[in-house]
C-alpha cells in the first residue's frame, strides 16, 4: 500500500483505503488491512460516490481537512464514515430525513465522535443553520429534484466565503425528460451564476451510473 494524492487515503493499485478511526470495527462489511502498524478500510467505490470519483484523480487538495464540514444526505454513514477517518479532528455535521436510516447514523456517531448526526430535511436548512456555524466544506449526496437549489441553499446558509463542495449529482432525480448533457450543463451554469468555479466534473460510471460529481470553489 502506497500513499494516494489526497492527503490520508492509502492505495493498492486501483484500491482505496483509509485509516481505521476505529481498529477494528467494519461499517459496511469492508475489507480491514493491516500496513504499516495502522489498520486500513478498503473504500468501495460501488458503494461510495466519492471512492468512484476519487478514482478518476481529482485535485490533490479535493479532500483537504477543512475545520467544519456539512453532509448532505448521510444515509447510513458509508461515505461519512471514511470522511470521518481522514479528518479526525473536524467535527462533520450530518443531515439525513429518513427516521430509520438516522438510527443507523446515531450508532456510527457513537463511536466516531467527530460526526454529529441531526434528522432534518436539507431543503429546510434555516431548521439546523444556527447548530452548524460556518463550514468550510460543504458535500451532498440526495436524490431530488432540485439538487442544484439544495446545494445553494445550505451554501447560502452555512458555507464560508472560501468554502469548497461537491455535489454528488444524480441526473434522472433532476428530470426523465432532458437529455443528461443539458442537465448538467444547467446545474453547472447554475453552480457558476451563484459564484462557484469548477474545480472538477467527473461522469461516475460504471460504479455509480447517471451520475456526476461536480467538485466547486467559492
Ligand atoms: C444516495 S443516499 C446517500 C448515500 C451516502 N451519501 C453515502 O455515500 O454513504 C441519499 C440519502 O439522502 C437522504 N435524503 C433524501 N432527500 C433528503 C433531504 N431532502 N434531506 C435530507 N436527506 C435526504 C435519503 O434518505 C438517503 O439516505
Amino acid at each position: 500500500m502506497e500513499p494516494a494524492r489526497w492527503p490520508g487515503v492509502a492505495r493498492d493499485g486501483r484500491e482505496l483505503f483509509t485509516p481505521n478511526a476505529v481498529p477494528g470495527v467494519r461499517v459496511y462489511g469492508e475489507e480491514l488491512r493491516a500496513s504499516g502498524g495502522r489498520e486500513y478500510r478498503r473504500w468501495d467505490p460501488f458503494r461510495s460516490k466519492l471512492a468512484a470519483f476519487l478514482l478518476r484523480d481529482p485535485p490533490a487538495d479535493t479532500l483537504a481537512e477543512p475545520r467544519a464540514a456539512l453532509y448532505l444526505g448521510g444515509a447510513h454513514g458509508t461515505t461519512v464514515s471514511h470522511l470521518s477517518d481522514l479528518w479526525p479532528t473536524c467535527p462533520i455535521v450530518v443531515i439525513e430525513k429518513s427516521p430509520a436510516t438516522f438510527v443507523a447514523l446515531l450508532g456510527l456517531a457513537r463511536r466516531r465522535t467527530n460526526l454529529l448526526p441531526i434528522l432534518a430535511d436539507a431543503q429546510l436548512p434555516e431548521r439546523y443553520r444556527a447548530d452548524v456555524g460556518e463550514v468550510g466544506f460543504l458535500y451532498q449526496d440526495v436524490a431530488q429534484r432540485d439538487q442544484v437549489g439544495i446545494f445553494l441553499e445550505n451554501a447560502d446558509a452555512c458555507l464560508a466565503d472560501e468554502g469548497r463542495g461537491i455535489l454528488m449529482l444524480k441526473i434522472r432525480s433532476v428530470t426523465q425528460r432532458s437529455p443528461a448533457g443539458a442537465i448538467v450543463r444547467e446545474a453547472r451554469e447554475r453552480l457558476g451564476r451563484a459564484g462557484f468555479r469548477l474545480v472538477a466534473e467527473e461522469p461516475l460510471a460504471p460504479f455509480a451510473r447517471e451520475h456526476v460529481a461536480l467538485a466547486v470553489r467559492r
